[in-house]
């Protein structure tokens, strides 16, 4: 390396300012600059590596980028074993290993241990080896003993530090880890398997794994996986007292630690903790299956010692399983609102998880055949998170021979019109443009709370209107009257007045929830904002052509196929065209006409706390196209601080320098934004 060039501090500069941003984005989830100014770092340190390769720093962000297929995965040995865990599944056996403990630690009973309690990701366990501080071998667990090498997927991670974060890394360190998927990543990742026609991930721990054990790291890269670091293998050059010490040493080196962990003092502790993650677990946006209960001290850790390949100073908690056995009593057809067929199994009453199961889908015709999937069945069902529950798969081995094969139909269910399958798709549809079904659905769709929000408009409401004649197409919906809604079953007084006035309420959206609302094929969220940002209003999208949306980078060619042929469609136009007469659109504030270069223009501001109707990132974002800037700390140069619920001494400190304090509220107010 040439240490003196000119450019090389700029190289510096530019390499560590781009991991700072990465750990703030990827693992605190809290950015601190735009996307288009994290680009242009990254755009900058390309250009200067690409006009001076030998001045690629080893840890260098570009790294990241995806290296050619393996032909094969190499083995690596782990330095020290990786281990497996044994279980509790009670509270009896929980206070079980409590006693054990206290046996092996020479503790009297009414000592309490102390324990560090985290959470159980359900993923795959993967292997980092650090030396003096640069990451040089990733490996999946394989036997325990020797895994698979995969250091160039591993690199693609954005939340694994290439370097540690520290002046002084220790010469060696296995740092131990779970690799996830989220669960909503699963989820899109599944939507995309199903659209190509390709085989579905049983659960978000399987997409995990194929995603991880790829010969391709292209591949790898486009999956966001995160891992999770927990543990420790072999160290040299690392002095650590506590479990609670390393975790916490982990996250400053710059890993994704997770984030509800806790050192608990005795049994009682350990339990409050349990039930506690598990109220959680519904929320947690990727999937748990228990919590991990280690001794805290490592000398003790050490001391308890190790029982045929489980460590005696831990022990899994599990949950519940979100897998069970049940019967497919029958198949039902759903016809969605783009016309497509589902079948769904009506199934045995279950219990996965705290949810009861009445229903699973079993995504298409060809999974289903896929699968082989018969009415009378047994099969494991999965729920992950809010995912819809599904049909993994059929225990073959118990079939009795009165299982019935499921005949797909050739009409649609409601409507009864014939349906199609186009070359290349798995989906059946029900093309008919006077199905009630499908309308029921894009109503229902475009009410829904991420669209137009139209609270209190439930399914059943929706299907009663449709049912009655008074919804036959969007606009319909700004004609009803209170008299009207009265006509109908269980409407009251009260009730009426209360839809009508959210109905009213709803006429002015932000538009990226109407693109939304209108359930055009492959345009989620995302993309919708992606476009109400770009072009800013209807009449614009509507005429953009392939091409033009192409040109976004990431639109691609199914979506912008999808979007030019809803706008072809004078029916659509026509549908669009009436409910625009009710409701006006609020364009994004950089391209609205009166935001005069935003409400906040040289303002900074600190969040803290949590928000309710935002992430992070959504404040942060609404600030910066406001023309504000958000800063971590306070100081005097804060005009305000941005408070949610639980905030923290920051919140102390404003008060203090007297800067303005706002509520959520106040800030959309501010920013003029109506949730
Ligand atoms: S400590 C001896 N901590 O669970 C293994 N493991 O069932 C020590 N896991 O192989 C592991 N979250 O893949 C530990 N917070 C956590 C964990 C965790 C998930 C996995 C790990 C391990 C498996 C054992």
């Amino acid at each position: 390396m040439i240490l003196s060039h000119p450019l090389i501090e700029r190289i510096k500069e530019l390499t560590s300012l781009i991991h700072h941003h990465d750990f703030r984005y990827y693992v605190l989830d809290e950015p601190e600059i735009s996307d288009t100014a994290y680009d242009t770092l990254l755009r900058e340190l390309r250009k200067l590596e690409t006009q001076n390769p030998e001045l690629r720093l080893p840890d260098s962000p570009t790294l990241r980028v995806p290296g050619q297929p393996l032909e094969a995965f190499k083995k690596i040995k782990h330095l020290t074993p990786m281990l497996s865990l044994s279980n509790a599944l009670s509270e009896s056996e929980w206070t079980e290993f409590d006693q054990r403990a206290h046996k092996i630690l020479e503790k009297p009973l009414l000592e309490p241990i102390e324990y560090f309690a985290e959470l159980k990701f359900d993923g795959l366990s993967v292997n980092l080896i650090y030396e003096n501080g640069y990451l040089v071998h990733a490996a999946t667990r394989g036997d325990g003993i020797t895994g698979e090498d995969v250091t160039q997927n591993v690199k693609t991670i954005r939340s694994v530090p290439l370097r540690l974060n520290t002046s002084k890394p220790p010469q060696w360190i296995e740092i131990r880890g779970e690799a996830i998927l989220p669960i909503q990543e699963f989820k899109k990742l599944n939507e995309d398997q199903l659209n190509k026609n390709l085989k579905l991930f049983a659960n978000p721990r399987n997409a995990a794994a194929g995603s991880l054990r790829q010969l391709d790291p292209a591949i790898t890269a486009s999956r966001p996986l995160k891992i999770f670091c927990y543990g420790l293998g072999y160290s040299k050059g690392l002095k650590m007292n506590t479990m609670s010490a390393y975790q916490n040493h982990l996250q400053e080196w710059g890993f994704q630690v997770g984030q509800y962990r806790k050192i608990c003092l005795g049994t009682k502790s350990v339990l409050h903790f349990y039930k506690k993650m598990e109220e959680q677990r519904e929320t947690l946006p990727y999937e748990i299956d228990g919590i991990v209960i280690k001794l805290n001290q490592l000398s003790e850790m050490d001391h308890a010692g190790y029982i045929s390949r489980s460590p005696r100073g831990m022990i899994a908690f599990k949950y519940p399983p979100r897998q069970e056995m049940t019967t497919i009593e029958d198949i039902i057809v759903q016809v969605g609102r783009t016309g497509t067929l589902t079948p769904v199994a009506i199934v045995s009453p279950i219990c996965l998880g705290g949810a009861t199961i009445r229903r699973a889908t079993l995504h298409n015709q060809d999974e289903m055949d896929r699968k082989d999937i018969r009415i009378g069945d047994r099969v494991l069902i999965q729920r992950a998170g809010d995912v819809i529950p599904e049909v993994v798969k059929v225990i073959l081995n118990i079939r009795t021979g009165k299982e019935k094969k499921f005949q797909f139909p050739t009409h649609c269910p409601v409507c009864h019109s014939p349906v199609e399958r186009k070359i290349g798709e798995s989906a059946i549809r029900c093309v008919s443009r006077n199905c009630v079904a499908q309308l029921k659905e894009r109503i229902r769709h475009l009410v829904h709370i991420n669209a137009l929000n139209i609270e209190g408009l439930g399914e059943k409401i929706v299907e009663q209107l449709v049912d009655e004649g008074f919804v036959s197409q969007y606009s319909d919906l700004y004609q009803l009257t209170q008299e009207r809604l009265l006509q109908l079953e269980g409407f009251a007084e009260k009730s009426s007045l209360k839809l009508i006035e959210a109905i009213k309420r709803s006429v002015h959206p932000e538009l990226h929830r109407i693109i939304f609302g209108l359930g055009i094929r492959h345009v989620g969220e995302k993309t919708a904002k992606i476009l109400a940002n770009f072009f800013g209003s209807f009449e614009a999208i509507s005429k953009a052509t392939e091409l033009d949306l192409e040109q976004i980078h990431e639109i691609g060619p199914e979506v912008s196929q999808s979007l030019t042929q809803y706008f072809r469609d004078p029916q659509h136009l026509s549908d669009l065209q009436k409910l625009l007469k009710y409701i006006q659109p609020i364009p994004p504030l950089h391209l609205s006409t009166n935001s005069n270069g935003g409400q906040l223009k040289g303002k900074t501001g600190v969040l803290t706390g949590t928000l309710t109707t935002l992430s992070r990132r959504e404040a942060t974002r609404i600030i910066e196209e406001n023309g504000g800037k958000v800063s971590t700390s306070v100081s005097k140069k804060t005009h305000f601080i941005l408070a949610g619920a639980e905030p923290g001494s920051k919140l102390d400190q404003a008060r203090n320098l007297g800067i303005e304090i706002w509520t959520e509220e106040k800030f959309l107010e501010m920013v003029q934004i109506k949730k």
